[in-house]
This record gives C-alpha cells, structure tokens and sequence, in this order.
C-alpha cells in the first residue's frame, strides 16, 4: 500500500512591490544585444521601451539588489552607466483571494486521499525548506506572474519578491511530481528557466505567456484537474478533462469571450516533458487533513468583523507591517525598534478596519507565535475597568481580580507570553482613555499600564487605534492613516451601489475628468465612511450621480469657497460633516427623530425574536421602530447591523453616534427622556428580580418544575444585562448627575449580576461615583446604601480596611434615620452591622464581629416575627455568619445551634426556591459538618457533607 500524497499549496499575496526603476541605451549591438542583457545577476524585470525607436529601456529591481551593483553589471553590458529613476517605487499588489480559493479546493477534495498542506505568506525561503521537509508530489503556487517570466513571492515582511524562472527552477527539490504555477504569464517563468524545467520525471501545468488569468478560472481548473489525478488518470488526461471543464463553464466558458480574446479554458498550457506522469494512489479514502501550522498561537477574544471587504489600502498596511514586525535576527534600527503602532486621525478614516485587516493578515501568516490578543477599549471608562479587561484577556478569571492589579497584570503577561515569542496585542479605539477629551490624571495611568506591559514583556507588540497619538514616547510608533487615493476612494464608492446601472455608469464615466463621479468623489474628502454614505443615498428613488453631486455641492458651498479644490484637513473634516448631514436631511421626520433618539442607546439596538419579548422597544423607540430602522438608517448607513441568525444588534460607529447626540441636543425631546429612564430603570429593576432565582409564589409551577424555572430566570435575566450593559450604564452617568435617588436604585439593582459577571471592580467604581456625588447632597437616606455597596465591592476585592469605613459611615447614617424612623430603617441598620461583622471577621477582630452579628440578629428577628416571607433568608444569613465567628473562637456548642437553625431555615425556604437557595443549604450543611468533626460527632459530620454534596 502507497502512502497518501501530499498537495502543498503555496500562496505569495504581498500587498506591495517595492521595487528601483532603471533607465539605460542601448549598447552598440542594438536590439541583438538584448540577448545577452544580464538580467539573472541582477534579477531584473518589466523591460519597456521608453521610445518608438526602442533605443531608451526601462527595467525594475528588487531593492534588495544594491544599486552599485546594478549600475557596475549595467555599464560592462551598455558602455555606460544606466540612472536610476526611482529608488524605491511602491505599487500595490491586487489581491488573489486565495482565502476563497483555499477554502473551495479543500472542501472538493474532501473526500480524496490527499493531504493538504496551506501556507500563506510565501517566501522563497520557505519554499525551499518546506519542499524539503515535506515531499510533497503535487505542488500548486498561486501567486502573480510578470509578463517576463518572474513570480511574486513574499519578502517575509508584506512587500513583494520578484523571482526570476532561472532562480526558482533550480531550487525545487526534491522535485515535485506535478507543479501547476497558477500565475498569470507563468509560462515565461518556464522559458527562463530554460532546461531546469524540462522534467522527465515531473510534469508542469502553467499559464500562457502572453495572457493573464482569472483566479476563479484557476480554482475551477483546479477543481478537476486534482480529483482524476487522485482517481489515477495520468496528468495529460486529467489536464484534458479539467481544461474541458473549464470550457464548460457558464460564466467563463468558451462562449463567454468576444473577438480575437483567448478562452480561459486555453490559458492552461501543460509542458511536453512528464505528461505521462500519473501518481501512485492508495486505495482508501478520507484522510485527516494535517496542517503544517498545528499548533496555532493563542487567540483567545476576537472581535467581531463586518462582512463588507476592505478595499485598498495595501500601501498603509504594508508600512504598518513592516513597523510592527520584529526586525529580523541580527538587524538593529537606530534608536531601537518601537514596539506600539498607533493609528491616528479622524473618525471613520478606517483606523479599525485596517487594524483588523492587518491582524487577520498576520494570523494567516504566524506571525506572531506568542499570540494575538484584540481587546476593543469603546466602553473602559477608568484605568481599573482597563486593567480588568486586559486581565481577563490573558486568561485571569475575573474573581481572581483583587489586590494590585497593575503588578498582578505583570505577573499574568510574565506567565502568559513566553519570552522571545513575539505576541501582538490589538487596542481598538483608545479614545476615551488617551484622546483630548480624556481626564489628564486617567491619561497618566493608562499611559503608566501600556508601559508596564511592555517594559515586562519585550516580545509584546501593540497595534493601537486611536484618533490621537498616546504619546508613549519611547515606544510608540504614530501613523497617521491619510485620505484615501482616488481610484481606492471610487471602489469604496462601487462597492456600496446597489443598483447594477449606476455601478456601470461609474466605470463607464470614471475616465472623463468632469464626470459627476469624479466630483462626487472629490467632494467626499476621500474618506471611506463619508463614501459609503454617498454610495448609499443613490438608493433614493429617481436619484442620478448629476442630482447627488449637484446636492453635495450645494451644501458644501455653505462651509467652502470651492468645494472641487484640493483640500487641507479642515476642508476635509468640512466635507465628512456635510456628507452626514446629507444623509440625515433625506431622513423622515420619524427616521431623524430615531437617529437622534439612538444616540442615547451606544450598546445599539439589540432584538431578536425572543428578545423582542423582554424588551418591548415599541414602548421606547415607537411602534413602527424596526422598519424606520432597517427602510431609512440602515439602508443609508447611518446604523449598521451587526447580527447571526435570528438576532443581532443596530448599532451605530463611534462618529455616527456623536453625530447624533449633536442632533439629539439641538430637539428638546424632554419627554422622551423620562420615558428612556423609565424604560431602563423598570426592565433593569425586573431584570435583578429574575436573576435572583425566586420565583414568584403567584406563579402556578409544579414544585419539581421551580427549580429549572428559576435556573432559567437567571439565565435570561443575565443575557439581557450583558447585551445592554452599555445602555444602562449609559443611563447610570446621566442619573449621577440628574437623580440621585434613581441613579441609587439603578445600582442597587445592578450588584447580583456584577457579582455573577465578575465586574466588582466596575461596581466599585459606580458606587464610587454615586458616593462622591452624594456627598455633596444632602440626601442621607441615598448616600447609605451607596456606601453599602461601596464597602461590599471593597471588600470582595480586597480593600478590608476601606470597606470597614464605608460601613460604619452608612450605620451611622442608618442609626440616625431609625431613630426617628424605625419601621423604615430598622432593616438597613441590621443590614449594615451583618457586613460590618463579616469585615470585621475578615480583618481578625472576631469579638467585634460576634457583637456586630447578635445586633443583626437580634433587629432581624424581631422584623420577621411579623413578616417571615420577608426576612427569614436575613436571619438564617445572619446565623450562619455567627456561626462562623463562634467557631472560630471556640464556642462550637453555640456554633452547632446558629448552623442549625439557619439550616432548618434554608431548607424551608429552598423547598419554595430552590434555584435561590439550594447552594446557601449546601454552604450551612457544609459549615456544620465542619463543627461536627470538630466535636467529635463524625457519624453526624459525615452525614452532613453527604446531604452537602447531594444538594
Ligand atoms: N478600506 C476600506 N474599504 C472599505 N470600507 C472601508 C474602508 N475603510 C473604512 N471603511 C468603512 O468606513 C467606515 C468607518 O471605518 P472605521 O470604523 O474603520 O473607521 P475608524 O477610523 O476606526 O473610526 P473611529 O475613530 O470612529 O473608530 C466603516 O463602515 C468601514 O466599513
Ligand atoms: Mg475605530
């Protein structure tokens, strides 16, 4: 039995070339001595004649070759010295789709006994070691041919390497059984190569010389050819039948070219030497396709992509690339190489979808062995939240985030990130952390956790988006990210049309340089989001290009002398603006009350069938909300939809939304505002009731059915604050402000799902944030169960002390109001001295604890005499706690009863409310089996665990 043969396909995509341009005469011979032009010791390519006469040649180099050397093998050849015209010439590089390619030919040869072997990002290098290592019998490079016969591979760093025939040919060994160059003008590549490519023992499939060819009709040659040559047809009948099979094609077929051009089908050449080569195939089926690259680096968050493509933009993400690299061994940039990148400039530039790019660019590649790390910074709104985040982006859970959390992120990344592999951490939108509006003091710090990460790992790389520089100094690298070209600004245009007419009049028009495309364009400031708001109002009934650039025109000459001159970037900024306006003008009167409206919901519009059951956006946005969303600001691109299956949020981008607080502003909607507060604080409100797993007695449920019902409850009620979290968090900041008493309710209902989310430390700084504000006030009766909160956050992180102060600061408060009130606030004031013992406890003064634990008990026995329903849970807490602080000082007996009363208790309660009490039963039974050993009942204490871990 044969082993099963190996298809390595090698995919050269470089996003420029780099390359001199030379000028040079002709050396005495004439056009005969072109002949002898030393174009191998050189590496030189793209010949044209300058002249008629054909007397003035140009040629390209690589700029690896050193221009001495160009010049002295130049002069031996002409009698004279070629001058160089361009020393470093940069011309992006089309893109061959290979994701698409790569993907299509797997799934045909799924079921085929092949293994198949991808790698992106080819060098020459590579190439060499990976046919070495690997064997493989079938061979398919996919990558750009020049007409003189070179190909494009990979320089390692995103440019482009031209390889000549005579340089490739010799170094592919051992020498594949079949070699299909999928390059447009391959076959040139060949007759350079001259005999290095006669094989007798391999054949060759390649491109004809004079033509190039469309990805799409390699992949479908491709798609045939390999399939019978797996089923044992030699390769001169399965290029037969996979040449037939492109002829066939509907769409690329035989008939579907005019005139003189050749049929796809006929671009494929096969060399005569080999034809007869046919591989040795097992006889069994469906292999397990083995990667080259199995061990993939870590990735752990990706954020989320659109599905629209990017367009242009190689030359940007090759410079940011190559800056964002690590120099090879060996090579050192003056002054170090700086390991932060970060893209500035205006909003809606295309900071992130060129950061995005370049990630997925890089992973392709691997790159960045150490891992690659995405964290989008939109909603951080303090140094602690960042800190948070980025912990758990190295893969700290959150309720291990207590202590110092900038030394433990050191200690995290030290453990995370090997040394030596390089890792790239991706930060979206730094806006709010380092941008002019940030809080100097918040810049400062965030500044001092960038460095931090650095200085601990010196193979951490950041690409960072942010419309300012950091300012970072020893690290960062800045690129500000220009306008785009012309020609990259018109596809951006393209891409957006829906209407198959005006797509065909834009490239029909483009050449004309007054066309009204050319002016449209002009006037978007070559700004890709502004362009694809244009792009979008030619969706407007009866709209033509002449109609839209006659309107953009008209509006720009309110801010511009002259809106179809060059521009700076004011003019610029000038024409972004007027392209929103444009789109919001043409909105209807309901559709612009909407746009404003959003603006108060940054988390977006999150629906779905079943969502649309727990929130009732109706009661919010009005009742036609979904189809103004998805006829008017979707379709014109004001908000974008972001969703799989049958749920998914509109959203809006970060200028967008600013875009639409102006607009909110400038109408007094003040009676929608009550209604937007009312509709968080009430769905929040409900929300914290679902999750605590109680279900409501009212309801009719078998008693076996009420512990999955209230699973369910906390589940729901846990998904919908996660997917608002931005919304209600955005209510909280205006209520701090506004309402005290609300803002105090809101975060009260907001501490069971921070606990279950693990966002203490968001928590603490809310609750900061309401107490700062509160004492200013002089409303005590919202300033104590902030402080509640504030001290329970602290404590749970680690603050004992800082928590101990907050508590007696709200006792005091609450002691005060009993006094006069004790009906209202006795509860409080019990409350209180149950946390206030359990950080006494924790802080070693058990004493203190104990006396603070029989006060509560005491008030909460008494309340639940008259309301049991009410505060039987607080008492059984209480005892439990006690309990606690009796063990430990040695008074067991007492310890055994406070166990088992609470015990007998939470067993009452859970038999109604299991999903809410049935882990505090296992926590006492636990706790009193604990005591029971150490009173020597080991019969009862074995007892109690088992029922423990029964529950
Ligand atoms: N090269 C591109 N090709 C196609 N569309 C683009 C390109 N660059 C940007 N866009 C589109 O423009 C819009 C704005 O881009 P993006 O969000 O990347 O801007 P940004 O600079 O990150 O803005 P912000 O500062 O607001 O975060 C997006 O809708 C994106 O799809
Ligand atoms: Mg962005």
């Amino acid at each position: 039995m044969h082993g099963i043969p190996t298809l390595y396909i090698g995919v050269a995509a470089p996003l420029v070339e780099i390359s001199r341009i030379w000028m040079t005469g002709l050396p005495e011979g004439g056009h005969k001595a072109m002949k002898d032009f030393p174009r191998r010791e050189i590496n030189a390519y793209r010949f044209k004649w300058l002249d008629d006469d054909r007397s003035v040649l140009t040629f390209h180099t690589g700029v690896r070759v050193p221009e001495a050397r160009v010049q002295e093998v130049i002069e031996k050849w002409s009698g004279e010295q070629p001058a160089c015209i361009s020393t470093s010439h940069v011309e992006p590089v089309e893109s061959i789709d290979h994701r698409r390619v790569v993907a299509e030919l797997r799934a045909t040869l799924q079921e085929q006994p092949v293994r198949i072997m991808t790698r992106v990002g080819l060098t020459l290098q590579q190439l060499q070691r990976d046919l070495s290592q690997h064997h493989p019998e079938l061979v398919l490079l996919n990558a750009h041919g020049t007409p003189d016969g070179c190909l494009m591979f990979e320089d390692g760093r995103s440019g482009g390497e031209i390889v000549s025939g005579e340089r490739l040919f010799p170094l592919l060994e051992p020498r594949p059984q079949v070699l299909f160059l999928a390059a447009c003008h391959s076959g040139g590549v060949i007759r350079r190569a001259k005999e290095t490519a006669e094989w007798d023992d391999g054949a060759i499939v390649y491109i004809n010389t004079e033509t190039s060819v469309k990805v799409t009709a390699c992949a479908a040659f491709a798609s045939m050819f390999y399939p019978a040559l797996l089923q044992g047809h030699c390769v001169d009948e399965a290029f037969a039948v996979a040449q037939q099979f492109v002829a066939n094609d509907p769409v690329m077929g035989d008939f579907s070219v005019v005139g003189e051009s050749l049929a796809p089908s006929k671009k494929f050449c096969l060399a005569d030497h080999g034809r007869q080569t046919s591989l040795a195939v097992p006889d069994f089926k469906a292999v397990d396709e083995t990667d080259h690259a199995s061990s993939e680096p870590p990735y752990p968050n990706q954020l989320r992509r659109t599905s629209e493509r990017i367009v242009g933009r190689r030359r940007e993400m090759q410079q940011i690339i190559n800056a964002i690299l690590p120099l090879p061994a060996g090579i050192t940039a003056p002054g170090g190489q700086r390991r932060v990148v970060c893209l500035t400039k205006e909003g809606g530039i295309g900071k992130t979808t060129i950061a995005l790019e370049i990630v997925d660019w890089i992973r392709e590649r691997h790159l960045f062995p150490g891992g690659l790390f995405e964290l989008s910074c939109e909603s951080i709104r303090s140094e602690q939240e960042l800190l948070s985040r980025l912990l758990s982006l190295f893969g700290l859970p959150r309720d291990e985030h207590r202590g110092d959390l900038l030394a433990l992120l050191a200690e995290v990344i030290r453990h995370a990130l090997p040394a030596g592999q390089p890792a790239l951490l991706m930060l979206d939108n730094l806006d709010d952390l380092f941008g002019r509006q940030a809080d100097v003091a918040l810049h400062q710090r965030a500044t001092e956790i960038l460095e931090r990460m650095l200085t601990t790992s010196g193979s951490l790389r950041m690409l960072v988006t942010c419309r300012w520089p950091l300012g970072l100094s020893d690290h960062e690298y800045q690129m500000e990210i220009p306008p785009m070209q012309e020609e990259e600004a018109r596809d951006v245009f393209l891409s957006h049309l829906e209407s198959p007419q005006h797509r065909v009049e834009v490239q029909e028009t483009w050449a004309q340089p007054d066309s009204p495309i050319r002016h449209l364009i002009r006037m978007s400031g070559y700004h890709p989001q502004s362009l694809r708001l244009l792009a979008r109002q030619m969706g407007r009934k009866g709209i033509t290009l002449t109609h839209l650039r006659d309107e953009a025109h008209r509006d720009l000459l309110a801010f511009l002398q002259e809106p179809l001159a060059h521009d700076n970037d004011q003019d610029r900024l000038k024409k972004v603006e007027v392209s929103y306006e444009l789109s919001y003008r043409h909105l209807s009167d309901a559709g612009k009350r909407l746009f404003a409206r959003l603006s108060r919901l940054p988390g977006g519009v999150w629906c779905g069938e079943e969502i649309d059951d727990w929130l009732d956006w109706h009661d919010l946005l009005g009742k036609g909300w979904r189809h103004i969303l998805e006829a008017e600001l979707d379709y014109f691109a004001l908000v974008h939809y972001d969703g799989n299956g049958g749920s998914g949020v509109f959203a809006m981008l970060p200028p967008m939304l600013e875009f639409a607080r102006r607009k909110y502003d400038e109408q007094d909607d003040s009676e929608w505002d009550a209604t937007w507060v009312d509709f968080w604080c009430q769905h929040v409100s409900g929300w914290n009731d679902l999750i605590s797993g109680r279900v409501p007695d009212s309801w009719d449920i078998p008693d076996e059915q009420r512990g999955i019902v209230g699973l369910q409850m906390q589940l729901q009620a846990t998904t919908c604050f996660e997917q608002t979290q931005d919304n209600w968090l955005t209510l909280f900041d205006y209520l701090v402000k506004a309402d005290g008493s609300l803002a105090t309710s809101l975060l009260l209902d907001m501490v069971s799902f921070a606990r279950l989310s693990g966002q203490l430390m968001l928590l603490r700084d809310l609750s900061q944030m309401a107490v700062d504000k509160l004492r200013k006030s002089d409303t005590e009766t919202d300033l104590a169960p902030c402080l509640v909160t504030l001290g329970n956050m602290l404590r749970e992180l680690g603050a004992r002390e800082e928590a101990r102060e907050s508590f007696r600061e709200a006792l005091e408060i609450y002691r005060r109001l009993a006094h006069t009130h004790p009906a209202a606030y006795d509860a409080a004031v019990a409350g209180t001295l149950n946390n206030l013992g359990t950080v006494l406890f924790d802080l070693g003064a058990r004493d203190e604890a104990r006396e603070s634990f029989r006060k509560a008990l005491e008030i909460y026995r008494r309340l639940a005499e008259a309301h049991p329903a009410a505060y039987d849970a607080a008492v059984a807490g209480t005892l439990n706690n006690l309990g606690n602080v009796l063990r430990e000082l040695g008074a067991r007996e007492e310890a055994r009863e406070s166990y088992g009363e609470a015990l007998e208790i939470y067993r009452r309660l859970a038999h109604i409310h299991p999903a809410a009490y049935d882990s505090a039963v296992a926590t006492t039974l636990n706790n009193l089996g604990n005591v029971l050993r150490e009173l020597g009942a080991r019969e009862e204490a074995r007892e109690s665990f088992r029922e423990a871990l029964d529950s």
